[in-house]
């Protein structure tokens, strides 16, 4: 038996009224789409999966083209039925067919082999998920043969339910399994004639039923996973089931995180044992944690690798660093891309770094820009050091090497290097080099009139006097 999974994803989502294809729309940090191909990978190898496109189509292939699907353009989106039957000269090797919905992102990979083996069993000519749901509200309905039995006779959409169907609540979750020949058999005779004026591939089990085919249901394990998003609001449900999964995930695994509902997690972020999350942290992207961490409130981590150990304090960002063991980092720290941060190394409030690597022990613990600059180990950064790392036109490097001291407020303009064991003191502005074992300053000197505020004061005192008299 050979099995193609075919996946809808050419329509354009109205119901969301955004201008992005609906299948790009993002839950848990990835596109709906993405979440589908990735389940259904699970099932078959990528060239057994052919996704119908259509709507943005080319934004929709680039963003999932590296996982080696095939794809099928429907121009005009007609109705499901229709992208079906564009898809037809795709899926002729196979001899049955999965079809899945790019809107529905939380099905397993079980739940597929699930509706797989129980058609081939039924020897069914098409097998339907579905779902009792409490609110079936905008699904379409199943009809059974009679109660209990496995045979459907019909799927009713939403919009052309007869008043005594509107009780059903089992629901169509819009992923299916056909034998493909009787499937495109009968697909020719859809008609447009309802409420949409689309060719529903629904109505597809009503044919086959007509005809004499076998057309059954299973029911899902577990409802959430089926439902589907064509609104925001559905939407940003699912992408809470989906980061509370997560949180879970890492909870199970030994990450103490306190108040869970209020944790962003990403599906590809990991965290070691007994670290601490508290409220309100984003942990986004390929993230990676190790153990004994503490990350407290409203702190962004997006793409960062982070050992063990390590303490971020509250409201830090910081995207595609990597710290290593033991550092300390914020509170309101800024960590930009290429930042790398040596082992035991401190970054304080209000620092912000960018391709700077801060050796190991080295401390910036108040106020500072460290841009495009190599720091070494041991170094102190005063408070309100900056590298003027951007003449106007282009970035130039800062060099500090180990065991330096830079006094407060200076400013280093790159490209400078700054020699082993220096010292630069406070407010100054370095424009040369410093060789090792220097003190470099650079500043006004300071002149000191001895009485001066004393003498002013008397003559203040004096003219207002005078003029009291006249
Ligand atoms: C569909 C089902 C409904 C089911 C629900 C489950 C039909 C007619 N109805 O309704 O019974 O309860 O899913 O979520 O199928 N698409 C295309 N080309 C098109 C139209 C749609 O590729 O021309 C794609 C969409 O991008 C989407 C999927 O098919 O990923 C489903 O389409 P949608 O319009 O969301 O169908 P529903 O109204 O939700
Ligand atoms: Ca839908």
């Amino acid at each position: 038996m050979r099995l193609g999974i075919v996946i809808m994803a050419a329509g354009k989502g109205t119901r969301l009224k955004s201008k992005r294809a609906k299948v790009l729309h993002a839950i848990g940090g990835k596109p709906l789409l993405q979440h589908v191909i990735a389940a259904a990978a699970q099932v078959v190898p990528p060239h057994d999966i052919v996704a119908i496109v259509g709507h943005q189509a080319e934004a929709v292939q680039a963003a999932v083209r590296a996982s080696g699907v095939r794809f099928v353009v429907q121009h005009e989106q007609l109705g499901t039925g229709h992208a079906i039957q564009t898809a037809e000269p795709a899926t002729r090797d196979y001899d049955e067919l999965i079809v899945l919905s790019g809107d529905v992102p939380l099905l397993r990979p079980e739940t597929i082999t699930r509706l797989r083996d129980f058609h081939l069993r039924e020897g069914a000519a098409m097998t339907i998920l579905t779902a009792a749901l409490a609110d079936p509200f905008g699904y379409g309905r199943i009809v059974r043969k009679s109660a209990g039995s496995p045979e459907v006779l019909a799927i009713v959409e939403q919009k052309d339910l007869e008043p005594e169907q509107e009780k059903i609540r089992e629901i169509n979750s819009g992923i299916y399994a056909f034998d493909r020949e009787k499937l495109f058999g009968h697909i020719g005779q859809l008609r447009d004639d309802n409420a949409h004026r689309e060719l529903y591939l629904t109505d597809v089990a009503k044919l086959l039923s007509a005809g004499r085919q076998r057309v059954v249901a299973i029911e899902a394990a577990r409802p959430e996973e089926i439902l589907g998003a064509n609104t925001i609001a559905e939407m940003m449900k699912l992408d809470r089931e989906l980061r509370l999964a997560n949180a879970n995930r890492l909870m199970d695994a030994g990450v103490t995180i306190f108040q869970p509902e209020t944790a962003m997690i990403d599906s590809g972020v990991e965290v070691g044992p007994d670290t601490i999350v508290e409220p309100f942290v984003q942990l986004l992207g390929e993230t990676r944690v190790g153990s004994d961490c503490l990350i407290r409130s409203n702190t962004v981590i997006v793409n960062s690798t982070v050992a063990d150990g390590v303490h971020i304090l509250q409201s830090c960002v910081i995207t595609d660093a990597v710290i290593e063991k033991g550092a300390r980092i914020g509170p309101m720290a800024n960590l930009r891309p290429g930042t790398h941060i040596g082992e035991g190394a401190h970054v304080g409030n209000f620092v912000e770094l960018k391709k700077t690597n801060l050796g190991k022990g080295s401390k910036a613990n108040h106020l500072s820009y460290l841009g495009d600059a190599e720091i070494g180990s041991g170094v102190n950064i005063g408070a309100g050091t900056i590298t003027c790392n951007y003449d106007g036109v282009n970035k130039h490097k800062t060099i500090i090497g180990d065991g330096v001291f830079v006094g407060s407020d200076s400013a280093l303009v790159a490209p400078i290097v700054i020699g082993e064991g220096s010292y630069i003191g406070a407010g100054s502005v370095i424009t040369k080099d410093v060789p090792p074992e220097a003190l470099a300053v650079a500043r006004g000197k300071q002149v000191v009139k001895e009485g001066w505020a004393k003498t002013r004061r008397a003559q203040h005192e004096a003219r207002k006097f005078e003029t009291s008299k006249t």
